[in-house]
């Protein structure tokens, strides 16, 4: 190994410490991140919790140690907002993850006192960022969105004093001042909550950078987002490393880590399809949806007469728990074999798969890298949070994607679908993210080669 090669000159002995909320789209960028750091010669430990906890075995090179946190259960119910179990999950995992990092740096089970260079911790996490610093270990934060979406939480203060926040509906179309191209509509948001709630939130972790934090390390790529990217590092006079998409920079890329079962089933179905013919939809492993949206998408699946491959992951439809959501009556017999639908797929195949011609996506952070990574178009439907900053970088200033519609009803469902399936816009569309995808594969590790010069010298 590489690094027991260098062990007599001192890279080998640090340890960088990492801590990702149990989140599909946080913990896979998280551990991408333990490997890259592990294969240029840092121990690598990773805290985690017990709920939604990876898989060892998958992770041969890299430490893990738990928590031991007690989780309620707005932290962990699909009925919860995503603000809730951020909250929770926060409250929940300081003090455990405190008591971890502090054995740790005792030595762990090991005996060792441990030469710990830093804590890599969730960027939603500031109980984690506050905890490393209370203990002297420099913290950087992960950032597992865009960096236009970080910015946006940076700004929710001056936003909400300009009147902004809360958003109103006669000022949804304006645009808001230095977050071009963003319209006040595309400002980060969770429909039902508490605007306080929400701004205490994000002023939370804008402080615990502010106040804990060393640096901030980014899954994104220059080429897309090189002027946030600038703006932060002015903003919060701290470095910003860039070093995505870290799926990408692997020549061996380690197993995944899906907390869900993946159908691999479906790629023989999507072997049996000519290329660009089937559109992929997936909103990813947290968004949810009412029962009216979801028989609209089916609805208008079916109306747009192309054939498709859908994710309906149990706990998707709001009020049916954690059941699979049952296909609207009659659908199944409309499609005709048309469609697959599955509990979870193993998206990065799927979207590499020569069959895919577009992808309706919620523009989770992960999902919309993983799509540009690939060249696919997107359909988007933005749900929460960080997707609705990212669905309007897709659609406007990337000009990868199309909207599905202001309002999800099956007539204009069908007429987007066929739009970005075969349309002039959907071809140009395709044009432009076969350039990204080329810019994407062009990132090089330079990133990544920084953040570790940095992290040795801390
Ligand atoms: C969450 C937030 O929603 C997202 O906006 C934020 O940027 C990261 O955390 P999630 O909603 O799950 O993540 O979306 P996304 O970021 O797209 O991550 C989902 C991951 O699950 C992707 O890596 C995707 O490849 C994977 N996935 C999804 C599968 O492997 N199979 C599926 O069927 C669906």
């Amino acid at each position: 190994m590489a690094g027991r090669e260098q062990h007599g000159d001192g890279v080998r002995r640090r340890r960088v410490v990492l801590f990702s909320l149990p989140f599909q789209g946080h913990l896979n960028p998280m551990l991408k991140l333990a490997a890259l750091l592990r294969a240029r010669g840092l121990g690598v430990t990773v805290l985690h919790t017990g709920f939604n906890a990876p898989d060892p075995a998958r992770h041969a090179e890299v430490d893990f140690f738990p928590i031991h946190e007690t989780l309620p259960d707005e932290a962990t119910s699909p009925d919860s907002d995503i603000l809730r179990k951020l909250l929770a999950l926060n409250a929940a995992c300081e003090a455990p993850f405190r008591a971890a990092l502090a054995s740790l740096l005792r030595g762990g089970g090991s005996g060792h006192r441990q030469d710990v260079a830093c804590a890599v911790v969730d960027g939603q996490c500031y109980a984690a960022m506050g905890a490393a610093a209370q203990l002297g270990v420099p913290a950087l934060a992960l950032r597992t969105d865009s960096a236009a979406a970080f910015r946006n939480m940076l700004a929710c203060p001056r936003l909400r004093d300009a009147g902004y926040i809360p958003i109103k509906e006669e000022q949804l179309d304006e645009p808001v001042p230095d977050l071009e191209p963003l319209r006040v509509q595309d400002l980060i948001r969770v429909d039902g909550c508490d605007t306080d709630e929400l701004c205490g939130f994000v002023a939370s972790v804008a402080d615990a950078v502010r106040a804990s934090v060393s640096g901030i390390v980014i899954n994104t790529f220059e080429a897309i987002e090189a002027s946030e990217l600038a703006k932060i590092q002015r903003e919060l006079s701290l470095p910003a490393f860039a070093v995505g998409p870290l799926h990408l920079l692997f020549q061996t890329p380690p197993a995944e880590q899906s907390l869900h079962e993946p159908d691999h089933g479906c790629l023989a179905w999507l072997d049996a399809h000519p290329p660009r013919s089937v559109l992929y939809v997936s909103l990813g492993s947290l968004a949810c949806v009412d029962r009216g949206a979801f028989e609209e998408m089916a609805w208008g699946l079916a109306g747009s007469g192309v054939p498709f491959l859908w994710v309906a992951r149990p706990g998707s439809v709001s009020g049916a728990g954690d059941e699979a959501p049952p296909l609207p009556d009659g659908f199944e017999e409309e499609i005709r074999g048309r469609g697959k639908i599955v509990k979870w797929a193993p998206q990065r195949e799927v979207l590499a798969h020569e069959a895919i011609c577009a992808f309706w996506t919620h523009c989770g952070w992960n999902s919309t890298l993983e799509s540009i990574c690939e060249g696919v178009p997107m359909l988007v439907q933005p749900c929460f949070a960080d997707q609705m900053v990212t669905a309007r970088y897709v659609t406007h200033e990337w000009g990868v994607g199309l909207e599905v519609g202001e309002v999800l009803e099956r007539g204009t469902v069908s007429k987007a679908v066929t739009e970005v399936m075969a349309g002039e816009d959907g071809a140009q569309m395709r044009e432009r993210a076969h350039r990204l995808q080329m810019q994407a594969s062009a990132a090089t590790s330079s990133a990544m080669d920084s953040l570790v010069r940095f992290i040795l010298s801390l």
